[in-house]
């Protein structure tokens, strides 16, 4: 669970979208948040509070004078649990109040007197949206730090088409979820391999392998949460693409080593993660192999393929580079041989017991001064430590 004893202050202001968010709240009770609805006089009257109430758990607290607050300070005690607010949908009103700093319901007074950090999901009509006094407002608001997540754009309640729905909460989820990641990656420009190869025998069969492609897509996922821009080279898996990376889609090892290759120069970091094949058939046929009764089992005679994480390590100006092992035996000295082989500083090497398609995974680094665990969980977790991991390397803090 990403959010687990995540403590997230959720103000619902007054706009159709507010539907989203009540779907927004079950989102971050299943990632192990505990989430505090405020909601303002006119999100009410779009949704009840009851029912933000039955998803999060917890009263809905929408009155400045509560009494069910000790001294009548909801604003001060709501504020000082929160470790972020997340204001979805905020209207065009609740952006310009919060950019001008009013305080005139419990909502916008907790805004003020939170000192926490602030993520606005707008969602207004997009006439709304491109008016110069929200453009304004909005511009205040990131300048204060706030950070703004959308609008999306599409069909549009009024019935118009344009800029300003409100995200969608699958995809404001991994906003918060990137909002508590500390961003040691920031702008640094990323590449990913992903995934197995799939190395064509005939147009119905070819030689590939177990990986999922799980572990590349998380490492993908956590270099973005920190930061960085992050492109994803995938051979064929079946996962959806982190929320903000660009993927590119390729088959055969061959293709893949194109793809990273044509990238790599303006690299700065290079995480290999995919399992690419070592060798393909040396012939591809163009109709699929008949069988025939009597004949022998065909011989597949086999090429090697490009090292692509070799490849790009021997550039003059190669990223930094990190590559991967899965060793059935041995691991600790094919690791540490196969990083000098590689020419990278850092190889990690996977030790999980059933690494191939399972969310859990542990992993050993391999660099100059020998090897250390990173510890063992789930993919994400890994993924994360590995950034952090990364991020220190490249600053030079510790080697
Ligand atoms: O030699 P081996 O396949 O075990 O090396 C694994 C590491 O090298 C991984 O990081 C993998 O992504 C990378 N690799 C590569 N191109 C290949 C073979 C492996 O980039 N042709």
């Amino acid at each position: 669970m990403d959010l687990q004893g995540r403590h997230i202050l959720l103000g619902v202001t007054g706009g159709i979208a507010a539907y989203k968010s009540a779907e927004l709240v079950r989102l971050l009770i299943k990632e192990g948040a505990t989430v505090q609805v405020v909601l303002t006089e006119a999100a009410s009257r779009f949704v009840g509070a009851a029912t933000f109430q039955a998803l999060s758990g917890r009263p809905v607290h929408g009155d400045l004078w509560d009494a069910r607050v000790p001294d009548s300070m909801a604003h001060i005690a709501l504020a000082r649990e929160a470790e972020l607010i997340v204001v979805a949908p905020a209207t065009a009103h609740t952006l310009a109040r919060a950019a001008n700093g009013l305080a005139d319901d419990l909502l916008s007074t907790l805004l003020l007197a939170a000192g926490k950090p602030v993520l606005y999901a707008p969602a207004m009509n997009r006439e709304m949206w491109q008016h110069p006094a929200t453009r304004r407002n909005v511009a205040r608001l990131r300048a204060d730090g706030a950070w703004i997540s959308g609008p999306a754009a599409g069909e549009q309640a009024c019935g118009e088409i344009g800029e300003g729905r409100m995200v969608e909460p699958e995809d404001l989820l991994q906003d918060i979820v990137a909002a508590f990641q500390p961003k040691v990656l920031a702008g640094v420009r990323t590449l990913v391999t992903a995934g197995p190869t799939f190395e064509a025998i005939d147009p119905v069969r070819g030689l590939t392998n177990r990986s999922s492609g799980k572990m590349g897509y998380a490492v993908a996922r956590a270099a973005r949460e920190a930061g960085a821009e992050v492109t994803l080279v995938s051979g064929p898996t079946a996962l959806a693409a982190p929320f903000g990376v660009e993927r590119i889609d390729v088959t055969s090892a061959q293709q893949m080593h194109d793809a990273v290759m044509a990238r790599a120069a303006q690299a700065q970091l290079f995480v290999a993660t995919a399992a690419v094949a070592d060798w393909r058939p040396a012939q591809t046929f163009a109709h699929k192999q008949k069988k025939r009764d009597g004949e022998p089992a065909p011989a597949i005679a086999l090429q090697p393929n490009p090292d692509i994480l070799a490849g790009v390590a021997a550039l003059p100006s190669a990223p930094f580079c990190v590559g991967f092992a899965a060793e059935s035996e041995q691991l600790v000295a094919h690791a540490a041989a196969k990083r000098e082989r590689k020419g990278v500083p850092l190889l990690v090497g996977n030790i999980g017991p059933d690494t191939f398609g399972s969310d859990d995974n542990a992993l050993e680094l391999f660099d100059a001064d020998g090897h250390r665990p990173l510890g063992r969980g789930r993919k994400l977790m890994l993924a994360r430590a590995l950034v952090a991991e990364i991020a220190r390397r490249l600053s030079g803090a510790a080697r």
